[in-house]
């Protein structure tokens, strides 16, 4: 091994899912990482090897951490905090910073870390700390500035994280850029070495000042989805001239310029990021008297867009949607999660329970959470939830399609027609777009942006 990637001792605040990621990933390459974490039922979990969400490869990163005693799992507390901190460079912050009711960042759970590091009898100095969470510009300087105050002066850097979900452990471990954002000459040496691994394996290192880094992780969220928004929007107008999306982003794509990716016409972006950065980011922008147009445009196409399908039904059906059965494919946001949050499955369930309509929903890892966030309709009877795509679609009326789910894009749509009472597919990830047997069958079909669905 090179002097460069020696081996890093590491604690990581919160077992969620950028913590855990970055938890498994570093033991992975030989790193010894402590997670403190503050849910008792997570700790149980993790501490049995499991992990607590639906993320592909990442329990078994995580079963090898434990077993290799390169990872471990701790109560958030004092005392547990206490003792492994002697041993401790490295202090990673990756707790949750959701919005507030106003768009704003909540920041209650990074406080309660400081607050926690601020009680360590001992002297911290030498050790880096690391926000890996997303937080507002200025919130490093902020935490810095807590810090000696409180007597404890501390090293601080910002490293933000690009992982996708569904992806993580691939993002992880194959970054497209690892970001170091400090003046802190310690804390930049420090990082240098933690990521020295996957630099080695020809991961880009980019050294910004904090600031930057900070607003770097909004910037990319929020230029990411008004790629999305952008290309929805382009898509609505396809639908009203008569143009297909799909051969305009073609068109685009060659465009090295432009590029192919994030540019698929849709229900809209949801998830627990794109939302809420882009209001912090509003929220951010406005504390400086900026007004941040295009990322509230961007917000603005999305909230229609995700009613993309529900408008087509008012058409087809001429807003009578009495006595209708709606079968929806796909409730979490994006494929490959077990994560509703902000997911358009919730914006459109919520439009079609205020209409006669009844809805039979399934999702391949989606159900848990999808019965746990529904219990209104799902009392009331307005949504069933049904074990296969072939139960939601027997008898329905219509077929929804919100996510991209590879066993939905294995599914044959003959087989489908006949177990529907009409053959009405609303396709809104643009997934049987391509399918020949569409063209003759007795098959109503409206894709994202296409020919087909042309006012
Ligand atoms: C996003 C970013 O892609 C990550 O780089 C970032 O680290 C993460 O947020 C974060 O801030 O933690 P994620 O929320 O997991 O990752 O999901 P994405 O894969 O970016 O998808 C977001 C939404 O955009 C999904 O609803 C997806 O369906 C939608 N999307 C994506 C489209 O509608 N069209 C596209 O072409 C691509």
């Amino acid at each position: 091994m090179s002097k460069e990637s020696e081996n890093c001792e590491l604690g990581i605040f919160g077992g969620g899912y950028v913590g855990l990621v970055a938890a498994a990933g570093f033991a992975s390459v030989g790193h010894r990482v402590v997670v403190f974490e503050v849910s008792d039922e997570k700790l149980q979990l993790l501490n049995a090897g499991k992990v607590p969400f639906f993320e592909p490869g990442l329990e078994e990163l995580v079963k090898n951490g434990i077993s290799q005693k390169l990872l471990s799992f701790e109560k958030a507390t004092l005392d547990r905090l206490q003792e492994h901190l002697p041993r401790l460079q490295g202090l990673l912050l990756a707790v949750g910073t959701p919005s507030l009711p106003d768009g704003r960042t909540d920041l209650s759970y990074l406080d309660s870390v400081i607050d926690l590091l601020l009680k360590v009898p001992q002297s911290l100095e030498g050790k880096i700390l690391v926000s890996k969470s997303t937080v507002p510009v200025g919130t490093g300087e902020r935490i810095s500035k807590r810090m000696i105050e409180g007597g404890k002066p501390v090293a601080v850097a910002s490293n933000p994280e690009f992982l996708r979900q569904g992806n993580a452990v691939y993002d992880f471990l194959k970054p497209e850029r690892i970001v170091i954002g400090t003046e802190n000459v310690e804390a930049t040496e420090w990082l240098r070495k933690l990521y020295a691994p996957l630099v080695a394996n020809g991961a880009p290192l980019i050294e910004m000042n904090l600031r930057s880094a900070e607003l770097l992780k909004y910037a990319a969220n929020a230029f990411l989805a008004t790629k999305i928004s952008f290309i929805n929007e382009i898509s609505q107008l396809c639908e009203r001239v008569g143009a297909d999306i799909q051969q305009i982003h073609r068109g685009l794509a060659t465009d090295s310029r432009i590029g192919s990716k994030f540019l698929n016409a849709g229900v809209g972006f949801g998830g627990s990021c794109f939302p809420k950065d882009l209001s912090s980011l509003i929220h951010q922008g406005e504390a400086f008297s900026l007004a941040m147009s295009l990322t509230k445009s961007t917000q603005e196409v999305n909230r229609r867009q995700r009613l993309w399908a529900f408008e087509r039904l008012q058409k087809v059906w001429n807003n009578d949607f009495r006595g209708k059965t709606i079968a929806l494919w796909g409730l979490t946001f994006k494929p490959n999660t077990d994560d509703m949050r902000e997911a358009p499955a919730l914006s459109l369930i919520s439009r079609l329970i205020e209409t006669e309509a009844s809805i039979k929903a399934y999702d391949p890892q989606g159900m848990g959470e999808a019965s746990r966030l529904l219990k209104d309709p799902l009392k009331r009877g307005h949504l069933q939830l049904m074990k296969s795509p072939q139960e939601a679609v027997e008898g329905a009326d219509a077929l929804i399609i919100l996510t991209e789910w590879a066993e939905f894009e294995k599914m044959n749509l003959s087989d489908i027609k006949v177990l529907m009472r009409s053959p009405l597919i609303l396709d809104g990830r643009n997934v049987f777009s391509s399918q020949q047997p569409l063209k003759n069958s007795e098959i109503q079909y409206y894709g994202v942006g296409l020919p087909s669905a042309s006012a």
